[in-house]
């Protein structure tokens, strides 16, 4: 009989290149990460060292064009790789992703010939930190409505930046960031602005750093602009764009959190699936019990489906991006069934697991914890449900 873990599902076209990444990804995240993931979910410590050595690997850049200082790799490569890394730490999946997606990729969709080799290279490369943020205390879900300003000074030389963002990813630790922020108030949303902003100038310090519930090891902080000076070249696109960059972005982002959830719940149900054989009760392991074969079936099956719905959304993104279209529908339904999936097997996972499962000793545990964010960040199972059913009912 051939065990559960060893089917091999389908995929999009893996080709040897994609079959030797995916080794030596497995074998680094098993080797580098899964043994310090306890330990620095307890500290909540940034994990420089192993971030610096997966930029080595080209992860940190991996559809970063090879001119740029990334791997060259394509969306398949990102998502193998992202779920891997979730399966040993869910918080370097969040690193990962949003160096990957939320930073690297608007500056090579958007950005000038200058821009990438300034701000992607040493990013793309793992030695400097990149972050993105969007959110702001009091707009979160409603991205549009922001209260950070930027104006031009008199001289239309700089951007003269105020204001405070919440809940940046790598925030505490970030080098450089994509902000987006309101140079025209009155316009609303196409009132927003990309800028690349520069960590060190005057200007940008760090606020609270959040105590999460989960990816305890992946910083989160507010950040805070007092009068922060942003030369005009550091604009990311069009003036007035940012609100669609920061939209076009998220929908490549969604595609990261997918794979993160399907990591997360990857790693979950094989540490119920080794459970449910060893651990005895009556007699036989639990695993012979009718029950547990009900979840061990059930948490599969999600599994199995949430990988074809992220698969598809890779699909639909590679079309989309041929034709000028866009794959936001997809993403969004791989983005909401994977983080439910997760939410679903990690919850089982415990169930099987029994007391055991609620301590610290056993990593469900943590993968529990880990999972809840993936149906909050990058917008919420909420937000995403609203824009599948826009798109259906071609409403906007
Ligand atoms: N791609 C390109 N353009 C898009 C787009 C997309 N996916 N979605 C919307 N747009 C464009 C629209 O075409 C429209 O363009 P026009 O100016 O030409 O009219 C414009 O954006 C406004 O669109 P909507 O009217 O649909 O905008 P809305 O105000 O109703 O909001 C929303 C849409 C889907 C709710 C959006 O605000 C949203 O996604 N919210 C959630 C935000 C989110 O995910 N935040 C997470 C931040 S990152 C994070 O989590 C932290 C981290 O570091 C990991």
């Amino acid at each position: 009989m051939v065990l559960a873990e060893q089917a091999r599902p389908l995929s999009p076209q893996m080709s040897e290149e994609h079959e030797m990444l995916l080794a030596a990804v497995r074998d680094f995240a098993r080797r580098e990460i899964a043994p310090i993931a306890a330990e620095f979910d307890e500290s909540g410590q940034f994990p420089l060292e192993t971030v610096r050595k997966m930029g080595a690997m080209g992860l940190m850049g991996i559809e970063v064009p090879e001119e740029y200082g990334g791997a060259g790799m394509d969306t398949l490569a990102h998502v193998l790789t992202m779920i891997e890394i979730a399966k040993a730490d869910a918080s370097h999946s969040t690193i990962m992703s949003v160096h990957n997606s939320l930073y690297c990729y608007p500056i090579q969709v958007f950005g000038t010939e200058r821009q990438k080799r300034e701000w992607i290279t040493p990013v793309a490369s793992g030695e400097q930190i990149g972050a993105y943020s969007l959110t702001e205390p009091m707009s979160g879900s409603d991205a549009g409505n922001m209260a950070s300003r930027a104006r031009l000074n008199d001289a239309g030389t700089h951007y003269i930046i105020n204001g405070r963002k919440s809940w940046v990813t790598s925030g505490p630790v970030a080098d450089r960031l994509i902000l987006f922020t309101m140079t025209a108030a009155e316009a609303k949303h196409r009132g927003i602005t990309a800028f690349l902003i520069d960590t060190g100038q005057p200007g940008f310090s760090r606020g609270k750093v959040e105590p999460k519930l989960g990816i305890r090891a992946s910083a989160t902080s507010e950040i805070i602009f007092d009068n922060y000076a942003c030369p005009v070249e550091n604009v990311l696109g069009e003036v007035g764009q940012g609100f669609k960059i920061a939209m076009t972005v998220l929908d490549a982002g969604r595609i990261g959190i997918a794979a993160q959830a399907l990591g997360i719940a990857e790693a979950a149900y094989a540490a119920a699936l080794d459970y449910a054989r060893q651990r005895q009760a009556f007699g036989a392991p639990i695993g012979s019990f009718q029950m547990i074969q009900q979840k061990i079936a059930d948490m599969k099956t999600r599994i199995e489906a949430s990988r074809a719905l992220l698969y598809g959304a890779i699909i639909a993104k590679q079309r989309a991006l041929a034709i000028g279209a866009r794959y936001t529908s997809e993403a969004s339904m791989a983005k909401l069934f994977c983080s439910e999936t997760a939410a679903y097997v990690t919850d089982e996972a415990i169930q099987i697991h029994g007391g055991m499962g609620y301590s610290k000793e056993m990593p469900v545990e943590r993968y529990y914890r880990d999972a809840r964010i993936t149906r909050i960040y990058e917008g919420t199972s909420e937000i995403q449900r609203m824009v599948i059913a826009r798109n259906e009912l071609g409403l906007r």
